[in-house]
């Protein structure tokens, strides 16, 4: 890293409290770039000056680096195995115990789609007799507080079919609000899940997808040991489809389905979901 990028990243890091040394150097180069040239901003000095005498700038430069895409039912199959697959699997797990909390963590949940995603799947899947928990976590204020709102725009729910909608939205004068039954299984909180613990443990699944991406390897084995540790035995971690776990955790997760992206904290439980 050449000495005026790394001044910039240090103090952008400082100023954020995100630690972004640790992010890809390419990636976050091309973001940063992207960020200077909306500016017309040529060097990074020049750049790290803006950023000690703008205080709003550096907002600006975080929602730049961390892109907060995202969609309901975002790529639909790996959704579609979660309900007919992996939902039907833990609801008998539970049924054996006679529970019937559902537990769920949405990490790095951007605008709130994911978690409200993964809500809808337990509805459809199992019913209604369930007690569902999902907590939903990001770094991006803005997201969050999208996201708590739980109103969208038509383009935004293209995804979902008239019924789905009408089951799990009120319609409002420009889009519609997530009803308030769905929208009280979702805990929203700020978390950054580079540096901090996870957020609860004892969690049935867990979504991380489309953000380890950005991550150098030392903090995809951080995040995904965090996972592991938050996951019950037998618990489900579904990752973004073009991502792969680092390696070294074959001991701890079993791929039950690669192509999308499902995996299952290694248990002495019997196998009860379809391989592929
Ligand atoms: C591309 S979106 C993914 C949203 C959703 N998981 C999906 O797949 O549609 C990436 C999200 O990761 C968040 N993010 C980036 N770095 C993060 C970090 N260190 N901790 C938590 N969230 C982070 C961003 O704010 C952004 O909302």
């Amino acid at each position: 890293m050449d000495l005026a990028f790394k001044s910039l990243v240090n103090y952008a890091s400082r100023k954020s409290g995100v630690n972004l040394t640790q992010y890809r150097e390419n990636y976050l180069r091309r973001r940063i770039e992207f960020r200077m040239k909306i500016l017309g901003v040529t060097s990074f000095d020049a750049y790290l000056k803006m950023l000690q005498n703008d205080g709003k700038e550096i907002d600006k430069l975080l929602n730049t680096i961390t892109i907060n895409v995202t969609e309901f039912m975002r790529d639909k199959t790996p959704f579609e195995f979660f309900m007919n697959h992996v939902l039907p699997d833990i609801a008998r797990r539970k049924e054996k115990v006679k529970g019937n909390l559902l537990r769920f963590w949405s990490a790095a949940c951007s605008f709130g789609e994911e978690p409200y995603t993964i809500a809808i799947c337990v509805f459809e899947a199992l019913g209604s007799k369930w007690s569902v928990s999902i907590y939903a976590t990001d770094i991006d204020d803005e997201c969050l507080r999208v996201a708590k709102d739980g109103f969208y725009r038509p383009t935004q729910l293209k995804n979902l079919g008239k019924d789905l909608l009408e089951k799990y939205f009120e319609k409002e004068e420009d889009g519609y609000r997530v009803k308030s039954f769905l929208r009280r299984c979702v805990k929203f909180k700020k978390h950054d899940l580079t540096t901090q613990e996870p957020v609860s443990r004892y969690l049935d699944a867990v979504f991380c997808r489309n953000v380890m991406i950005y991550f150098s390897e030392q903090q995809k084995i951080k995040v995904v040991n965090d996972f592991y540790e938050a996951l019950v035995d037998g618990g489900y971690l579904v990752i973004g489809k073009s991502e792969t776990l680092p390696a070294g955790f074959k001991d701890k997760f079993e791929c039950i389905n690669l192509r999308e992206k499902v995996y299952r904290k290694f248990s002495n439980l019997a196998n009860s979901c379809e391989e592929e």
